[in-house]
């Protein structure tokens, strides 16, 4: 290398080698040689163990998730007229598509999980002691984003599931005080759950989520580097006395051969147990039985407890508690006292938590099995999307081309009565354009032949069998109403 600055072979320093200099050049422009010592050469105290790969593995399964996530983005649309479409061709005519959907899907479990194993051993090595707050607040920062990655994922391939436990997801917000519907509307995008709310979700799960916790692991990083690895529960957090053991080789080479195993666990559950899709979400359906994703069910189950005016309570107020208590936990306990076994109360805690989600999980699960109704919908429902799954792929989606007349335009009255018609949520229970659902019966046959004043009479005055049906007579001016009647009247 003709490198006239940095004549090789100086008196005094010793002749390199090909390789050695052009190491040496490139060192010398960028300082790779001090940023692998800083990354390699971290000391252990008491050296390396399988308790520690917890991060890495989750590091790496960020990194799996990026992948995985952007080239199912490449075949995804996030409209409600194709979100369902696009993702039914990954999996049903893309080559790999249904494989590379289910790593994803089950590489969301796994971070969850992990997440979990990493809070476990962070908890019982007393590791967010001495000097770590900061460290441990970007965790729960951390925790927290991932949590709302999973939730924000789960609306987008818009099938039955998703669609109906995002429903429950975002009504949840509603309980908030002064500010609930604000911001149930901020991520619907509007009332009803439609194309706003899938683009808002997509923007936050590939572009905002993702930005905001790329910048903390790194400040998460950067500080446990700070700080210093704590080492085991008998180490003094602040001052480390054992012989410490350096990050490189042995303690990459335990992360490493953790994070393949995760790779073998993921491909061969995604292989033998692809991740299914349901039929395309239709508002309509008031029979859905909404369950969310496995990690989200104790919350659910929890919120069974907390009915009417307690809501706020179950919703809000406990939730918020237990976030503020979590965070500020190296705030709480400041002992520097280590050793799970000398913190009984800490750990106690710890496990009743642990033990009450399981059970409430588990509670969810049992309540769904004892109850006959909602058993047999469930069974329905899966029965539903194993119909699906063996259907070929279908290029539009035929829900919305197929069943709902395409209803020519309207007189402008009948325009402004479609309005009310939506407004006054009659298409809940009569469906998009009056096509009818299992609540109730379609308005575009017989119905739109009655005369106008007939009409108007029913919808002021139901029949019992419509008050039944939990009609209720409908109240709007009297211009509003012969709007309406004119729009059923354009049904038929
Ligand atoms: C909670 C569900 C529900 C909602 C919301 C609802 N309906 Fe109905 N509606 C029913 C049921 C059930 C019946 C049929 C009862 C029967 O005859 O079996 C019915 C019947 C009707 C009928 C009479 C159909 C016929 O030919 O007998 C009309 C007209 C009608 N609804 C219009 C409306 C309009 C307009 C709205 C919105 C303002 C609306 N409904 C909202 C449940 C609902």
């Amino acid at each position: 290398m003709g490198d006239a600055q940095e004549p090789n072979g100086k008196p005094g320093e010793p002749r390199l080698n090909r390789r050695e200099r052009i190491y040496q050049w490139f060192d010398r422009r960028t300082g790779i040689g001090s940023l692998m010592h800083e990354a390699l050469d971290e000391p252990i105290p008491g050296g390396a163990r399988w308790a520690y790969v917890f991060g890495s593995v989750l590091l790496f399964l960020f990194i799996s998730q990026t992948i995985t996530g952007v080239f199912l983005s490449l075949y995804y649309a996030p409209t409600a007229d194709h979100a369902h479409t696009t993702v039914a061709y990954i999996v049903k005519e893309v080559t790999g598509g249904s494989f590379l959907r289910s790593l994803h899907a089950y590489g969301s479990s796994a971070v969850v999980i992990v997440l979990l194993l990493h809070l476990t051993q962070t908890f019982l090595y007393g590791a967010y002691k001495g000097r770590r707050e900061v460290l441990w607040i970007s965790g729960c920062a951390l925790l927290g984003l991932m949590l709302a990655m999973a939730f924000t994922g789960y609306l987008l391939p818009w099938d039955q599931k998703a669609y109906f436990a995002t429903t429950v997801g975002t009504n949840m917000a509603s309980e908030v005080p002064l500010i609930g519907s604000t911001l149930k509307r901020l991520m619907r995008g509007g009332n009803e759950m439609g194309t706003l709310t899938l683009s808002r979700f997509f923007v936050a799960h590939v572009f905002l989520l993702p930005g905001a916790i790329l910048g903390l692991i790194a400040a998460h990083v950067y500080l446990f580097r700070k700080a210093g690895a704590a080492g085991p529960p008998s180490e003094d957090p602040i001052k480390p006395r054992l012989p410490t053991e350096r990050f490189y080789p042995r303690q990459v080479l335990m992360d490493t051969a953790v994070a393949l195993l995760m790779i073998c666990v993921l491909g061969l559950l995604s292989h033998f147990s692809p991740t299914d899709l349901g039929p395309q979400a239709n508002p309509a359906d008031t029979q859905y039985v909404p369950r969310p994703e496995w990690f989200y069910l104790p919350v659910f189950q929890w919120l069974k407890y907390f009915k009417g005016s307690l809501a706020v309570v179950g919703i809000v107020v406990i939730p918020t508690l237990t976030a503020i208590l979590i965070t500020a936990l190296p705030f709480i306990d400041r002992r520097l006292e280590r050793r799970p076994w000398r913190r009984p109360f800490a750990v106690g805690i710890y496990l009743a938590i642990l033990a009450t989600l399981i059970t409430f999980g588990w509670l969810s699960r049992h309540e769904d099995r004892l109850d006959p109704a909602i058993a047999k919908q469930v069974a329905k429902q899966t029965e539903e999307t194993e119909q699906f799954m063996r259907e070929p792929f279908e290029p539009e989606a035929a829900a919305s081309s197929l069943s709902a007349p395409v209803v020519v335009v309207l007189d402008p009255l009948a325009a402004a009565g479609k309005k009310i018609y939506e407004s006054e949520s009659c298409d809940a229970c009569h469906g998009e354009n009056g096509v009818g659902t299992s609540a109730a019966p379609k308005l575009s046959g017989a119905t739109a032949q009655r005369s106008p004043e007939e009409l108007a009479k029913l919808l002021r005055h139901p029949t019992e069998k419509m008050l039944a049906g939990e009609m209720k007579p409908v109240d709007v001016p009297e211009d509003d109403l012969k709007a309406l009647v004119a729009y059923i009247k354009s049904l038929k």
